[in-house]
């Protein structure tokens, strides 16, 4: 450790997120035969929108961001193309004073961009575009120049291989591993397993976890989890979480009922948040409570970094157990 703060490497995407809304025309249609709710966009037609918002994505950039707002020495790396979606990934993240010297570029691909239509009840539907941060190549993530506590690893879009030597590395270094795989990593669940036996802490949310163990509770998932991970976090959205390190089991419920703008980078700011606590030597409650603050704040706000907690926020109790595992 570099002094008594903690360093942290986020490794995954790099995304520009581009929100579209008060649009008359992005109103829900009702879909008898489907029996869902669609937004309906006609062929051929202009559709009006009153709104346009720029902001930057990505799991790890957006993880980066709450350990620098948390005053921790935060490093980016990711693949980024040489475009105008690469530039402002890289202003957000140098204002933020996130390190960007591990960033590298695409030849061949765009950055990751998505286009968020964002309808008036507060669903929205994405575009995305994920390039860069689809295609990875293993040369762009070498540790052998990083000096850091932790890896913060988020979806690296289901390149295992990848993973596994980022994974490999890590460990030969001494460096502690906080995974949140992705839809990318979970399609591979034996590969998966595999990876698990390198990390200290794995997050994920309810419906993820059924994909690695079996279980018919947070609870149970968590416990199941721990055979494989060092502490499990199994979160469940405004239903609350279940966390264990094998010494406690934590269950914590919302946060604060607040009305949800956009939740996009909900996941990100709990992982992200609950890390830059416990690297802190915070106990596994304080942590919860952290990142159970940072994600609700930032499901508040249009965009997935607007909301991130700055350092010396005050905190409020929430609904929260600890038993003995
Ligand atoms: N509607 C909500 N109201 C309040 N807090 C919420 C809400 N949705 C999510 N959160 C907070 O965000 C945390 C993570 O949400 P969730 O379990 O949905 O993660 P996720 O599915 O991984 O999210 P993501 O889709 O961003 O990856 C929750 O534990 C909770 O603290
Ligand atoms: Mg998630």
């Amino acid at each position: 450790m570099s002094g008594q703060i903690p360093s942290i490497l986020s490794v995954g995407a790099a995304v520009q997120d581009v929100f579209l809304s008060h649009s008359d025309e992005f109103k829900p249609v009702t879909d008898k035969s489907l029996h869902e709710q669609v937004m309906q966009l006609e062929m051929g037609a202009k559709a009006d929108v009153n709104n346009i918002h720029f902001s930057t994505g990505g799991g790890a950039t957006n993880a980066s961001v709450t350990f620098a707002r948390q005053g921790l020495h935060a490093t980016f790396m990711g693949t980024i193309g040489h475009d105008p979606a690469g530039r402002a990934v890289l202003d957000d993240l140098d204002e933020e004073g996130v390190d960007t010297r591990h960033v590298s570029y695409s030849e061949k691909y765009h950055t990751g961009y998505s286009v968020l239509l964002l309808a008036p009840n507060g669903e929205r539907t994405i575009l995305t575009y994920r390039g860069a941060s689809t295609h990875y190549d293993i040369r762009n993530f070498d540790l052998k120049d990083v000096d850091v506590d932790w890896l913060y690893v988020s979806s690296m879009a289901g390149s295992m291989d990848v993973l596994a030597k980022i994974f490999d590395h890590a460990r030969d270094k001494g460096i502690k591993i906080f995974f949140n795989p992705g839809k990318g990593e979970l399609a591979h669940p034996a590969k998966l397993k595999g990876l698990l036996d390198d990390v200290e802490v794995l997050s994920v949310n309810k419906e993820e976890a059924v994909q690695i163990v079996e279980g018919s509770d947070s609870e149970e998932l968590a416990r199941h989890l721990l055979h494989y991970v060092s502490v499990a976090i199994v979160s469940d959205g405004p239903n609350g979480v279940v966390a264990t390190d094998g010494k406690t089991i934590v269950r914590g419920g919302m946060y604060e009922d607040v009305k949800v703008v956009d939740r996009t980078g909900a996941g990100d700011a709990f992982g992200s948040g609950f890390l830059s606590q416990w690297s802190q030597g915070k106990s596994l409650k304080e942590a919860i409570v952290f990142a159970s603050a940072n994600s609700t704040s930032v499901v508040t706000k249009v965009g997935a970094k607007a909301g991130i907690l700055h350092h010396g926020v005050r905190l409020h109790e929430m609904p929260l157990s600890e038993k003995p595992y």
